[in-house]
């Protein structure tokens, strides 16, 4: 017999990725009327994520707007969740890290009276403008969830330092890992075309470095630092092809394209599906992102991963020693992927560190502590 409501909220491609676990454990369970709705801050990075996990949303609010500010979104979600959750009433309400969907959803949720689940919780940098407004998202959702899933110890004494209730968090690891140990067992049996016509663009005699990057306190004078310092690694490195799919958003597209559309070594495409890019980051010696989600999964493929921000809410990874931090400097960027480039026993001992993230089990304590509660 169903008991309890749940409504699992999200919005861009990482809560999707993150979230899809969760969706599916929950679904499982008999206990719980697990309904999920997505606000479509992104739309196509989106949908590629819910065809790969098989999720068919039951609520969708189509919000995206092309160069979408913080304002108009904030207001979208608020307002465009107040019918699902007059509709569908739920005892519980699911949201994901530190997007605007995450702030939005979890504000929406305490007005409905719901309670509020926070999945990813408790990462800080303890600086409100980096990462903007992520900071400031995961804050704000910290302080109205009624429950808590740490990541790790540190998210937790986090939590604990801004008066958290011990009782009301739960270390779970993080669900990303979860998702990633599904597709990894997928990627090598499935028929996947996306994974086929990269095996037709990609040189897999060459040293592949995988680039992601799209923070907004990168945009400008940081995308321009970085698309310089890929240029000169390209250039440096003869037998390098660094690959890089391009997030949608205009901000990363312009000075992306215009810098690094016609380099010998370096390949842009369109934004990869799950799997593909999953495929892609198993084939690579080297990655160089900002993203988030990405320097908790690399390591767990024995990738080192460096890391294009001068703060980090996972300082976890920097002490295991699976991330290094390399800011968004041309000239540090280039110096340190050279190095780890020319150094392999450096890279050797970088590529078997431990992956400090989790034991991809995150889901199914979320879902055990939640059904214990009731
Ligand atoms: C958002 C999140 C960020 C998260 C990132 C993951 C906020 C404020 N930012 O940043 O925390 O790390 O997603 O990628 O919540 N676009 C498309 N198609 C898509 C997705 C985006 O065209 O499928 C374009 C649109 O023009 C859109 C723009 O990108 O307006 C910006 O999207 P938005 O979600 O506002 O910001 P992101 O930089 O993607
Ligand atoms: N990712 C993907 N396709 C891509 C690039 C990234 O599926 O072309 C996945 C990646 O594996 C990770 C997530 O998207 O799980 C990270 O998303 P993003 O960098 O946009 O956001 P962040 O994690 O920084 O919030």
């Amino acid at each position: 017999m169903k008991c309890k409501k749940n409504l699992i909220v999200f919005g861009t491609r990482p809560e999707a990725i993150k979230m899809a676990p969760l969706v599916k454990e929950f679904l499982k369970n008999d206990f719980f009327e697990t309904k999920v709705c997505v606000t479509a801050q992104h739309r196509e990075m989106l949908d590629q994520v819910l065809d790969f996990f098989g999720i068919s949303p039951d609520y969708d609010l189509n919000l995206m707007k092309p160069g979408q500010n913080l304002y108009g979104l904030t207001a979208d979600i608020i307002t465009g969740l107040q019918p699902v959750l007059e509709e569908f009433q739920p005892d519980y309400v699911y949201v994901h890290g530190d997007t605007t969907t995450t702030m939005g959803a979890s504000i929406a949720a305490f007005y409905s009276g719901a309670k509020i689940c926070h999945i990813e919780a408790g990462l800080r940098t303890f600086n409100k403008k980096s990462p903007f407004p992520e900071e400031i998202n995961r804050t704000i959702t910290g302080h109205i969830a009624d429950f808590h899933f740490a990541p790790t110890q540190t998210s937790f004494d986090n939590l604990r330092n801004e008066g958290i209730s011990k009782d009301s968090i739960l270390i779970t690891g993080n669900t990303v890992i979860d998702a990633l140990f599904e597709s990894v067992s997928k990627v090598d049996n499935i028929e996947d075309t996306e994974i086929k016509n990269l095996k037709s663009k990609i040189d897999l005699t060459k040293r592949i470095v995988l680039v992601t990057g799209h923070r907004r306190e990168n945009h400008g004078q940081g995308f321009i630092n970085i698309c310089n310092a890929l240029k000169e690694i390209g250039e440096a490195i003869d037998n390098v092809q660094i690959i890089y799919p391009v997030h949608l958003n205009p901000k990363v597209q312009k000075p992306v394209y215009d810098i690094l559309g016609n380099q010998e070594n370096i390949k842009l495409i369109t934004p990869l599906a799950y799997p593909a890019f999953v495929w892609l980051m198993n084939k690579s010696e080297l990655v160089i992102t900002d993203s988030g989600g990405v320097q908790e999964e690399a390591p767990s493929l024995g990738k080192p991963v460096l890391v294009m921000r001068d703060t980090t809410e996972r300082p976890e990874a920097v002490d295991a020693g699976t991330v290094i931090l390399v800011g968004t400097e041309k000239a540090k960027i280039v110096s340190e992927t050279m190095d780890l480039m020319g150094n392999p026993d450096r890279y050797k001992r970088m590529s078997k560190l431990h992956n400090p993230y989790g034991d991809g089990n995150a889901c199914k304590r979320i879902v055990e502590f939640m059904q214990n509660l009731n």
